[in-house]
């Protein structure tokens, strides 16, 4: 018996925005020590809007469906939200994960608000935004 979602399985084996951006806007890397997986995610914004998400990832076939289901929440969210969204938007848009492996869905989540902080700390400045954002966003992860 298969212990993932027929979701799990169609992101696992269908992975969307695969590959990488040239001149992202951000890029974030995260790895976890335990497994040794690792993900680098790029993200391109427009008008303050996440036009595309791609990424590069080594990992078991749960972190490949949380990074797949991350770019599919997060294309097209203001960056508010896509920096608001958490491991359990992932697992929630899988349609669940094994206990033992939710921990995959830090990947996604924690490589998009690395790459979105990234993008806050090289263009906050020039978007008109607050200076002070990118700080106390830095200083949470
Ligand atoms: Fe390493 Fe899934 S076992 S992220």
């Amino acid at each position: 018996m298969n212990i993932y979602s027929k979701t799990v399985m169609d992101h696992f084996q269908n992975p969307r925005n695969v590959g990488m951006i040239e001149n992202a806007d951000g890029v974030g890397e995260f790895g976890d020590p335990e497994c040794g997986d690792f993900l680098r995610v790029f993200v391109k914004v427009e008008k303050n809007t996440i036009a595309d998400v791609k990424y590069q990832i080594r990992g078991c076939p749960a972190s490949i469906a949380c990074a797949s289901a991350m770019t599919e929440l997060t294309i097209g969210k203001n960056l508010d939200d896509a920096m608001m969204i958490t491991d359990d938007d992932i697992v929630n848009a899988l349609d669940g994960l094994p206990e033992f492996k939710v921990h995959c869905s830090a990947l996604g989540a924690t490589g998009l608000q690395k790459a979105l902080v990234d993008y806050f700390q090289k263009y906050v400045s020039k978007d008109g935004m607050e200076r002070d954002i990118a700080g106390s966003l830095s200083g949470d992860l």
